[in-house]
């Protein structure tokens, strides 16, 4: 059983990309073109905004918008505590601070009460200016942005989306990578649209920030890539990748948001009362890019990680630890007190296998093994107790 099947993704739409590959070999247009055109305005079209720009992957999505708006030394960025590196690491590399914020329990995402008490904290200090707030559409579902923009707005930040897992989610039928300033997507191969190499997107309304993330990402370009009319770097999608995104996008849109959630549904159903399934909000639709579940305790989550395991069942930690404990943050002065939810997250999350293709005997395999392995756990641990 694969984690995330993207070769079962391939068979069924292997005629499609490899005339669609072969089109693009034909034309000979490698870097840019009408393949990248088109899906540029199909991923707006689709999110719902002005403006899609596409370029070399999440990371480098998220550093364009930090270029954009000079963050740097001196400037305060709120970011989940719990999420992959790169949401702080942006940060860091501009010469900014992260300040990391904890998130709910129920959901993943960042605590707007949390969130606001950190930036409460860091104008007292006085030390640092806030600029940015970055929350995380974590595993698919999107964060509480109606509090968090209402947030920003009374501080006078910007929000930076990042929707690199969370593309095809929704809030009240408003899509993800629509909130906020910009939003940005990462279209790694796991990702819930996901290209076979590196791709990102940019999304935004803002005319202005789409003009100025198209030159900053072609080495700051002017009239034309040969006049740089401003420092930039070297960000691109190549054509290969749009054309494999054209077809996958249309694949995502017809039935895999659909499939995803119905299999969502079926952990659900037979995995509620054991473990903690994930909480959608009332008006809230996730991608799943992952289906993550939470256990009492650290020892019964390892020890239903290994017995999957040993059956042939994979599953992952997201994640085994909490930003603020990262090596590469150490010089920041955290507490780690201020981060009870996400330390205790990282303890007890196993992610199961998820995606558009997964079977029924799958499902059914892995939720046995897991029931199975929690029932003999708790029995032993009621014999213990009463010996
Ligand atoms: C939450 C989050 N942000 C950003 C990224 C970075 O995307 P990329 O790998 O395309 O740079 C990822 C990718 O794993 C992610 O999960």
């Amino acid at each position: 059983m694969e984690f995330r099947d993207l070769k079962a993704q391939y068979q069924r739409y292997k005629a499609e990309i490899d005339t669609a590959v072969a089109q693009v070999m034909e034309n000979g247009v490698f870097i840019g073109g009408p393949e990248v055109k088109r899906l540029e305005q199909r991923l707006a079209e689709y999110v719902g905004v002005r403006h899609c720009v596409s370029c070399a992957n999440g990371t480098e999505a998220m550093t364009l918008l930090m270029m954009a708006w000079d963050i740097g030394p001196g400037d305060a960025v709120f970011v989940p505590d719990f999420t992959f590196f790169s949401t702080g690491e942006v940060v860091t590399f501009r010469g900014a601070t992260p300040i990391f914020v904890d998130v709910e329990w129920g959901t993943f995402n960042m605590d707007p009460k949390k969130l606001e008490k950190a930036l409460q904290k860091v104008l007292d200090e006085g030390t640092l200016k806030p600029k940015v707030i970055i929350p995380v559409d974590l595993f698919g579902l999107p964060a509480n942005y109606p509090l968090i923009l209402e947030i920003a707005r009374k501080y006078n930040l910007r929000v930076l989306e990042d929707a690199a897992q969370g593309f095809g989610g929704r809030i009240d039928g408003k899509m993800a990578g629509s909130f906020g300033d910009a939003a940005t997507t990462s279209f790694f191969p796991a990702k819930p649209l996901g290209c076979y190499g590196d791709g990102g997107a940019i999304f935004t309304d803002d005319d202005a920030l789409a003009v100025l993330i198209r030159s900053l990402k072609v080495h700051g370009k002017g009239e034309d890539k040969y006049d740089n009319v401003r420092v930039g770097v070297n960000s691109r999608l190549d054509a290969i990748q749009a054309a494999i995104l054209n077809i996958k996008l249309t694949a995502f849109i017809h039935h895999e948001l659909e499939d995803v959630n119905r299999i969502a549904e079926k952990y659900h159903f037979a995995l509620s009362g054991f473990v903690e399934t994930p909480q959608i909000p009332e008006g809230y639709m996730s991608s799943y890019a992952q289906y993550t579940i939470k256990f009492k305790n650290k020892v019964e989550r390892d020890a239903v990680k290994s017995d999957l395991a040993a059956e042939g069942i994979p599953s992952m930690i997201y994640y085994v630890k909490p930003m603020h404990r990262q090596g590469a943050f150490c010089e920041g002065k955290y507490d780690d007190q201020d981060f009870e939810v996400t330390n205790h997250l990282c303890d007890t999350v196993l992610s199961l296998p998820m995606h558009p293709y997964l079977e029924e005997e799958d499902i059914n395999n892995t939720t046995n093994v897991l029931k199975s392995t929690l029932k003999s756990f708790r029995k032993r641990g009621r014999e213990n107790i009463d010996e």
